[in-house]
């Protein structure tokens, strides 16, 4: 992907659009706040850079005191691998030969942990690993309440555990969970306790695996929705959050004091009627799935609806008469990692111009 490197110090009014804008200072702020909260408590953080999908930001991270990173898919995490991120999670299942070969040739490139919930997952990754003459770290994913991938507590995770630490060519290093279901509920008084009943599911699941002899080194769990409950929680290790470095309407709805450092640049295209805006960035630019996008700095319009390309904006106020076409506004997506998803690069923007443009590397990356 070429950058266009010239855009560097260029104005935001000079800006092409629709474009990904990151807030260095809201981004910058939100990395300081996470990494404090865990130098605090003395936990580790390993942020999911699936909401970014960009090695730049990743870096940053890793600088402000992750002590690694987390990918959903082996694409993004060969992408980080590509810019120099040594010490990667991916916490999804590897399935199928194409991706064992791929998996183990990123580990004989950096350190890689990959998720387990099927003894028949695991045999194949013991016998790519052995075939390689290497070691594949693992953990065991653990259903505490999502029901998406993972074992729920009892004996079949122990006799897993069992089967993991026994196999050569497999590091078996502990747990993983997800409360996906729990993290972004609004109210906090329903998401708190609901937290904490997921990750004790985890923990009492390390309990049992070492009651059997065989030691739990790593228990990792949570979003940005919960991290802060997470962090101290006994027996949790280390913590998968990765919304809070840019944030999104939804998770802004949390009230988690994290700063919005995500928008899309957007033109006025059209303007139809009095109390009507149209702007160029619709569908495939900025995703609704979360809800629709906000319009920065202005609450009295909202975006009703997106088309392919088109931003449809309405006046809740009457009359608009301060946009004439070609004017900017910025979008606040509904769902920051999905919209991440639709673009190329990331504009970096301080004081009002372009400090950097970000490539994101592994945008797209779903295999
Ligand atoms: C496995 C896993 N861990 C952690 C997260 C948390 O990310 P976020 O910071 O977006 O809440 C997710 C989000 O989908 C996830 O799938």
């Amino acid at each position: 992907m070429q950058i266009p490197q010239d855009y560097v110090g260029m104005p935001r009014a000079e800006i092409d659009t629709p474009a990904l804008l990151v807030d260095m200072e809201a981004l910058e702020s939100n990395l300081e706040k996470m990494a404090a909260c865990f130098r605090d408590a003395g936990k580790n953080l390993r942020p999911h850079t699936k909401s970014h999908k960009t090695p730049a930001i990743a870096r940053l991270q890793l600088d402000a005191g992750a002590i690694g990173i987390t990918c959903a898919k082996l694409g993004e995490a060969e992408a980080m691998a590509d810019a120099g991120i040594s010490d990667i999670l991916i916490a999804n299942q590897i399935v199928g030969r194409r991706k064992l070969a791929r998996l183990l040739a990123l580990a004989e490139r950096c350190n890689i942990m990959v998720a387990v919930d099927h003894p028949d997952n695991l045999q194949d990754l013991a016998a790519a690993a052995q075939s390689r003459h290497t070691t594949l770290r693992v953990l065991l994913e653990i259903n505490i309440g999502h029901n998406r991938c993972g074992l729920r507590r009892g004996p079949q995770v122990v006799e897993l555990a069992r089967q993991a630490a026994a196999l050569k060519g497999i590091g078996f290093c502990g747990l993983m969970g997800y409360e996906g279901h729990i993290i972004d509920l609004d109210d906090s008084s329903r998401r708190d306790p609901g937290a904490r009943d997921c990750l004790q599911q985890l923990v009492d699941t390390r309990a049992d695996v070492e009651a059997a002899g065989l030691p739990v080194d790593i228990c990792s769990s949570s979003g940005t929705g919960d991290y802060y409950i997470a962090v101290t929680y006994p027996g949790i290790t280390e913590v998968q959050a990765g919304s809070y470095a840019l944030m999104d309407a939804a998770y802004a709805r949390l009230g988690l004091g994290f700063r919005q450092a995500l928008t899309v640049l957007t033109t006025v295209s059209s303007r139809p009627a009095p109390d009507q805006v149209i702007t160029d960035a619709g569908l495939k630019s900025v995703t609704p799935e979360h809800g629709m996008p906000l319009v920065r700095d202005r609450d009295d319009l909202e975006c009703h609806a997106l088309s392919e390309e088109h931003g449809r904006l309405r006046s809740t106020r009457g009359p608009v008469t301060d946009l004439q076409l070609g004017d900017l506004l910025e979008f606040i997506p509904g769902h920051g990692c999905t919209t991440v998803n639709l673009h190329d690069q990331f504009y970096a923007m301080r004081n009002g111009r372009v400090e950097a443009i970000w490539n994101i590397a592994a945008r797209g990356k779903v295999r």
